[in-house]
């Protein structure tokens, strides 16, 4: 039986920020931003927080299901920006939706998290511990960046993304691939609380997001071909016969990058970073959810997911829709 998505659903905060904004409070300007990432405008939280996000996809993605909360069996959050350090994302999502019978958990793989969450849950479904999974994809990382940093506040956005994933004879995930580098942690890192207890004495507070950004890059057009093509090889399924490769959306530029090494065309990489900016492991869960409400998604379409970020880390699934 293989993991199967029915139901897909995503929430974005209600606050814009375009990149003219950001160049009124720092040094930054529309074309140095858009030119060299893609990104136009981002999302920002000021109500909503990462739970609020991410119980609103989910719920939105467990309606399209047409399951009811109580049959959902894994309920796994991917974020790197819980509201709270204890209990998981995932505990207070299946609190607000009332998915009792769930087991609840966060995954930590920033920008990779919901490849992971889709490998952890294809794997309790295909070996029949579990029938249905939510996966849910959450950031506010506006909490995380430093605003005075203008090489990486810009590049980030808030959001959530969801699916809904059953066992199914027909379809679903296929072949999957994922890879940790934690030799390269260094590259992309924010330091969590300092232990400032009373033989320590370190000054208490968390950090902020650092970025190695041309490292990040040259990892990620060397890698996520590298992976796509591991998945695609263990699907057994040429890159010809791929209908659309969704990649994290974290840079226009890799975007491109990657198509031109798989001798892809770019229609078939499709984009919302313009709109979004870079979401880590929300972002993911948002296009496809997007597309799916487009009605750009058909049934056995092969859809290609790949995602890459901080640990490092990176994956790669194939799917038939
Ligand atoms: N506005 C204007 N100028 C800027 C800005 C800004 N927002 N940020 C940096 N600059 C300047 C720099 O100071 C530098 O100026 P200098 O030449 O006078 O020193 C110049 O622009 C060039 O800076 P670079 O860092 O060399 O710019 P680069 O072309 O490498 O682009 C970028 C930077 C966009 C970050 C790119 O490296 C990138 O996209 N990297 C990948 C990042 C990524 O994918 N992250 C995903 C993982 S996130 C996660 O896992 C949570």
């Amino acid at each position: 039986m293989n993991a199967k998505i029915i139901g897909t659903g995503w929430e974005l905060p209600a606050y814009e920020a375009d990149n003219n904004y950001l160049s009124t409070i720092m040094d930054t300007s529309d074309e140095w931003i858009t030119e060299r990432t893609g990104i136009r405008k981002r999302h920002l939280a000021k109500e909503e927080t990462t739970t609020s996000l991410a119980a609103g996809a989910a719920g939105k993605a467990l309606k399209a299901s047409g399951l009811r909360a109580e049959q959902i069996d894994l309920l796994i959050v991917a974020t790197i920006t819980s509201d709270t350090e204890t209990p998981s994302t995932a505990c207070r999502v299946q609190a607000e939706l009332g998915a009792v019978n769930a087991v609840a958990f966060d995954i930590n793989a920033a920008c990779s998290g919901f490849l992971y969450a889709i490998h952890t849950a294809d794997a309790f479904i295909r070996s029949g511990i579990y029938k249905n999974a939510l996966l849910v994809g959450a950031e506010t990382l506006s909490k995380l960046v430093d605003w005075t940093d203008r090489s990486t506040c810009v590049l980030f956005g808030d959001g959530a993304g969801a699916a809904v994933l059953t066992s199914s004879e027909q379809g679903g995930v296929t072949a999957q691939t994922v890879g940790s580098d934690g030799s390269r942690w260094e590259v992309l890192s924010c330091t969590g609380r300092s232990n400032h207890n009373p033989i320590c004495q370190e000054p208490a507070g968390p950090g902020f997001l650092q970025m190695n950004g041309q490292e990040v890059f040259k990892f990620a057009i060397k890698t996520v071909p590298l992976c796509i093509e591991d998945a695609l090889e263990q699907a057994g399924i040429p890159a010809e016969k791929v209908t659309y490769f969704l990649l994290h959306q974290a840079n226009k530029r890799i975007i491109q990058s990657v198509a031109k090494r798989l001798k892809q065309s770019e229609d078939k990489f499709p984009m919302n970073i313009d709109q979004c900016a870079n979401t880590s492991a929300a972002s993911l869960p948002i296009l496809l959810a997007q597309m799916d409400e487009q009605g750009r998604l058909h049934s056995g379409d092969i859809l290609v997911l790949s995602g890459f970020g901080a640990g490092l880390t990176w994956g790669a699934c194939v799917m038939e829709w």
